[in-house]
């Protein structure tokens, strides 16, 4: 497909997937893009995040619409919900279907991977509009805040999360264990959520109570990877400040942890991190590599996951890279998973990061090769979900949002 051709097909699915409107529980105005007008009907955090870069290549004034309305929704004290159910009518069918942890009706109390400052710092970069930075920066400053002190209780800069769905790869066959999950489809999945959220039930708003439970509390590699990636864009937006030292301090400190706490020397991948004791996770996914998206890392950790994982034909190299689980992990599924998502089907999101990371890191070939392959899955069955990486064959939910990410690519 060519360039003009893929952008009006990305045009159609972005702006048909838009919402405008004012909200009827706070009487604030909104508008951004759904991720699926028919499974996801509200705006979830990373997926608006991705949509407004893919919407940088499409309209501009949308892009800052969809990040703008995304930090209206913050609270005073810096949190950002990870669904925020703008549209009520359609709340109640939904929580009839997915299970959402929440202290208040209107949006989740659950975070996702952190990737705003990125967003905005892109936005900013697009359009060089100064107010739209002036405004996002007292939302972004107080986020990394609550981030910073709500969710890195030993201060290794390592942010903890306490539920699979933070890290936005929900039912990835690396939190099986320490979600005790036995019956491996979405059913058990959600039986083991359920779990969770009824140990959660009377600290559900005391953020430090919950991550000493230690229930779920994962020092998750992807999100820290989005943590220290997010943290350099908002030291770069803050300009030539304390504050922005500090942050940038605070991204270094990020890094250096996910190296030395998580980078297994034996595995070759970063590994999570699995509760206060921090025990390392060994179940390698699309998430040990995730690190490659930051400028820092020495070139031989970034050789060794593009040798020894990204390029194997036993672990990531399938036909319609990368899937989100190597195909040498027993649990591996490539094709339809029946809503129990992140066990193998290949994601245009991850794959837009790690060519990102390639491309940063000189390995410009073999990110076009998967950008490539990417296109490839999207002119086979259009904007889905994600595909199975030996067919390219779409699956889950249709038009998809964040899968226009391939503009970016
Ligand atoms: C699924 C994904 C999550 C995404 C959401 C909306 O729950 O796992 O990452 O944000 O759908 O697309």
């Amino acid at each position: 497909m060519e360039r003009p051709a893929l952008e009006l097909a990305a045009r159609d699915i972005l702006l048909g997937n838009l919402r405008r409107g004012t909200a009827e529980w706070n009487g604030q105005e909104y508008s951004f893009v759904v991720p699926s007008l028919t499974g996801y009907p509200f705006q979830w955090f990373w997926d608006s995040c991705f949509h407004a870069i893919a919407l940088i290549h499409i309209d501009c004034n949308q892009a800052k619409a969809e990040l703008d309305t995304l930090m209206s929704a913050a609270l005073p004290n810096g949190f950002i919900p990870h669904i925020i159910f703008w549209e009520s009518e359609k709340r109640d069918y939904f929580l009839s279907k997915n299970l959402v942890a929440r202290v208040n009706p209107n949006f989740s109390s659950t975070i996702q991977p952190p990737i705003l400052a990125y967003a905005v710092e892109r936005v900013y970069q697009a359009t060089g509009d100064e107010a739209f930075r002036e405004r996002s920066l007292p939302v972004l400053v107080n986020y990394y805040r609550w981030l910073k002190e709500n969710r890195d209780p030993d201060k290794d800069g390592l942010l903890s999360i306490i539920q699979p769905e933070e890290s936005g790869i929900d039912c990835s066959p690396k939190y099986d264990e320490i979600l005790k999950l036995t019956d491996l489809c979405n059913q058990g999945f959600i039986e083991a959520l359920n779990r969770i959220y009824s140990s959660y039930e009377l600290i559900r708003s005391d953020e430090l109570s919950m991550l000493n439970a230690d229930v779920f509390h994962v020092e998750d590699v992807l999100v820290n990877s989005i943590y220290a990636l997010s943290l350099q864009s908002l030291a770069r937006l803050l300009g030539d400040t304390d504050e922005s030292l500090n942050t940038l301090n605070d991204a270094s400190k990020t890094m250096e942890s996910l190296v030395n706490k998580c980078w297994d020397v034996d595995t070759e991948a970063f590994l999570d991190l699995n509760g206060l004791q921090e025990i390392p996770n060994r179940t390698v996914t699309i998430s040990s590599l995730m690190p490659i998206i930051l400028p820092d890392l020495s070139p031989y950790i970034v050789k060794r996951l593009v040798e020894k994982w990204i390029m194997s034909e036993d672990h990531f190299w399938l036909p319609y890279p990368l899937p989100s689980v190597p195909a040498s992990n027993s649990k591996f599924i490539p094709g339809d998973p029946h809503g129990f998502i992140w066990r193998g089907p290949s994601w245009i999101n991850t794959n837009w990061f790690i060519t990102k990371g390639l491309k940063l890191h000189g390995y410009q070939e073999l990110a076009d090769d998967i950008s490539a392959k990417s296109l490839a899955c999207i002119q086979q069955s259009g904007f889905r979900e994600y595909y199975n990486p030996y067919t390219g064959e779409g699956l889950g939910a249709k038009n998809f949002g964040w899968s226009t990410l391939i503009l970016d690519m």
